[in-house]
């Protein structure tokens, strides 16, 4: 079986974690690509709730689970997942735990520095999770940064990172005019770090291009979502690494043509964290109780979700960008009870009409456009026991059936609740 892309179709936490963990049934390998642990993905199974930031979401099943190139790895934050997983009685041993040695380090000076750029940008600041991203790639795109696979020798390792941290103390002094790390205290974290992460590095590329030619099911999990990606979202409120289904070639190291299924997953209203254009966001009474109901604070910082509508010209985006071949709804159960949905349906700018999200305009430009709403009924009933889509109420059949008109693709999974079981297939 070739290999399936789940990505986030708008802002983050859409919801990737649940369905990567319902479609990691059936797969032999599950692969992270990107990002780091400002992810949070939750998994909600077998009596656990986990919320994952580094080990993939298919964790809780029999597949192979991989790290690879493209991700950042905290091997602080990637080893405290691990002992939180082994005390649930999740395994995670090295034969089933993957970290690609070509997968870059974030250091704990990485963090320091998010936090300081983020205080130099004042109010245009980003909103990071401060988990140290920026910083960590900026290093990787600079050829200064060290991977995983230099755990190997843990004295050597100790020693790169007493440099590197060196090199960041005098940023962080010099320039942000904050304060530096100690140097040996930290290599002395790391050289353990190393020596304990050390028997789970492998070479990812080949244990997904082994695993595709023995015909075997492949699925890659993108961190993140479309409108966060460093080339393609609301730049520069974005994050770091290639979110869409093209990280998951670049960032696990295969080709295009092994790919038969990319799937996006899609709040069935919008969420942002952090700071960044926002359109169809709900400011009042609405958006507070979306919130509530859905549960809309962040899995890493805890931070309130900015909550929306649903906005189509995203989702027209997500399917060219990713070349979506369907479509995975989530939370549709918290839109029960909203007498009347609001969605925006295309952007105008002085008489003129875009049906696609003008992220590539700028920031600025992006100002000047405005969403053009559709109305629809809404439904009252408490659908999480539904699990065929016909007996829906049709109002929410409605709903589901134009976002697969405004998409131009199937809706192959619906949620109706946090928990695995609760979906409609
Ligand atoms: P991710 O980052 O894309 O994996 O998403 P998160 O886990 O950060 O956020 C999604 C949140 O919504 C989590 O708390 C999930 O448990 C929850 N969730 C996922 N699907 C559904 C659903 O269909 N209904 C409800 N009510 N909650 C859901
Ligand atoms: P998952 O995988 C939602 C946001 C941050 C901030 C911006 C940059 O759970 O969907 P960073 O720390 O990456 O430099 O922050 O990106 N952000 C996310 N928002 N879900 C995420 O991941 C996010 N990861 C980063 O809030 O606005
Ligand atoms: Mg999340």
């Amino acid at each position: 079986m070739p290999a399936t892309i789940v990505v986030g179709a708008q802002w983050g936490d859409e919801g990737k974690g649940r369905v990567v963990d319902w479609l990691a049934r059936e797969a032999d390998v599950v692969a992270r690509y990107n990002g780091g642990d400002n992810a949070g993905h939750t998994v909600i199974a077998q009596g656990h709730t986990l919320k994952l930031h580094l080990i993939p979401s298919g964790i809780l099943h029999p597949a192979i689970n991989c790290i690879g190139a493209g991700v950042v790895v905290n091997p602080e934050r990637m080893l405290q997942e691990m002992d939180e997983l082994a005390r649930a009685g999740v395994d995670v041993g090295p034969g089933r735990l993957k970290l690609s040695a070509a997968a870059h380090i974030i250091l704990s000076t990485h963090r320091a520095l998010d936090g300081a750029r983020e205080a130099v940008r004042g109010g245009t600041a980003i909103g990071t999770t401060g988990r140290g991203i920026g910083p960590a790639y900026a290093d990787k795109a600079a050829r200064v940064n060290l991977r995983a696979g230099e755990m190997v020798d843990a004295e050597r390792f100790a020693e790169r990172v007493a440099q590197q941290v060196e090199m960041h103390n005098r940023l962080l002094t010099g320039i942000y005019g904050a304060e530096g790390l100690p140097v040996d205290e930290t290599a002395a974290a790391y050289r353990e770090y190393a020596t304990r992460l050390a028997p789970y590095l492998g070479n990812v590329s080949a244990i997904v291009g082994e695993a595709l030619d023995a015909g075997q099911t492949v699925l890659c999990e993108g961190a993140q979502g479309l409108l966060l990606d460093l080339d393609h979202g609301t730049y520069p409120y974005v994050t770091s690494s290639s979110t869409i289904a093209g990280g998951a070639l670049t960032g696990l190291g295969f080709g295009p043509g092994r790919v038969s299924r990319v799937l996006g997953v899609v709040k069935a209203y919008t969420t942002r964290v952090g700071a960044g254009p926002f359109p169809t966001e709900l400011s009042g009474e609405t958006g507070a109780r979306i919130r509530d109901v859905g549960a809309e604070f962040g899995t890493t910082t805890g931070r309130p979700r900015r909550c929306g509508w649903l906005d189509a010209p995203i989702l027209r985006h997500a399917v060219r960008v990713n070349g979506l071949t369907e479509l995975a709804v989530t939370k549709l159960d918290v839109l029960s009870g909203l007498e009347r949905l609001k969605v925006a349906v295309a952007y105008e700018r002085d008489g003129e009409r875009a049906t696609h999200f003008p992220a590539e305009a700028g920031m600025a430009a992006l100002a000047d456009w405005r969403p053009v709403y559709e109305e629809l009924p809404g439904w009252t009933e408490d659908i999480s026991g539904v699990r065929r889509r016909e007996d829906l109420p049709a109002a929410a059949r409605e709903y589901v059936a134009r976002i697969e008109a405004w998409a131009g693709a199937p809706v192959t999974f619906i949620g109706v609740g946090p928990e695995r079981e609760q979906a409609i297939l």
